[in-house]
């Protein structure tokens, strides 16, 4: 995943997707903000936002924190495990979490979440971004040490269940769902993984496609797809009367 981070085109198009999805809903970004991307590994989807403000990078892995903290000048990483998020309370803008949930250190990804909403500031937002399709199942999630997959309304209830606001709920790279059933069918019982392979997105193609599916989720929210995203708003507290 370090070597695949920035040329391969699965997390190029995420990067964009997820700055289109999550940038306009974050208030003035400037030197008193503070985002954390946890389990961001080599900050391969989440680069981006330490590109822009200081950013915790929270990993278990000593290489991918290596990895991002020297490509990255605005990530500042913590090792630690997510299930026990050493953070305090309010601390952050944004939290992001792509495709950690899933992994099977994590028994009980809606504490996780929880987590999340107990570390963002009142107004802040949580990111969360997991592997759709319960039933898509493929050498790829064997190789990544998934556990499991979301539907689109286990990711509403986790940012519902956490206290948060759903701003947004969408499917994303529903055109991959066809191709990935099939190679669930021909891989069965085979871990192989899709970070080193096609790295060019069929010379582009994919790339362009991920392109006008971009367009189309700038206007409406897609029911499935391979990912599945969901952002919520930590509210902020009114007067107690
Ligand atoms: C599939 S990678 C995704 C990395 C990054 N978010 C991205 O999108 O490229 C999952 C990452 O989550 C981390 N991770 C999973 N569970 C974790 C936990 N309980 N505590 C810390 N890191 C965790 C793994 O070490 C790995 O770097």
């Amino acid at each position: 995943m370090v070597a695949a981070g920035e040329r391969h085109w699965w997390y190029q198009s995420t990067r964009t997707l997820l700055e289109m999805l999550i940038a306009p809903h974050l208030g003035r970004v400037d030197e008193s903000t503070l985002f954390l991307d946890a389990g961001g590994g080599s900050g391969a989807t989440g680069s981006w936002l330490a590109d822009s403000a200081l950013t915790v990078l929270d990993d278990f892995e000593p290489v991918a924190l290596k990895a991002a903290i020297g490509e990255h000048a605005g990530y500042r990483a913590v090792r630690t495990d997510i299930n026990r998020v050493p953070h305090r309370a309010e601390s952050f803008d944004a939290v992001l979490c792509v495709t950690a949930l899933c992994h099977r250190m994590n028994p009980n990804p809606q504490a996780i979440v929880d987590e999340f909403a107990r570390v963002t500031k009142p107004g802040g937002l949580v990111c969360l971004m997991e592997p759709g399709g319960k039933r898509l199942w493929r050498g790829h999630d064997e190789v990544t040490h998934t556990a499991r997959r979301f539907s689109l309304a286990e990711m509403r209830s986790m940012i519902r269940t956490a206290g948060l606001e759903l701003v947004r709920a969408t499917g994303a790279y529903s055109f991959l769902v066809p191709p990935a059933a099939v190679m669930g069918l021909v891989e069965r019982g085979r871990d192989k993984s899709d970070v080193g392979r096609n790295e060019t997105g069929l010379h582009g193609v994919l790339g362009q496609v991920a392109r006008a599916e971009r367009a189309l989720i700038r206007k409406v929210s897609l029911p499935f797809g391979l990912s599945v995203i969901a952002i919520g708003r930590k509210p902020i507290a009114g007067p107690t009367s």
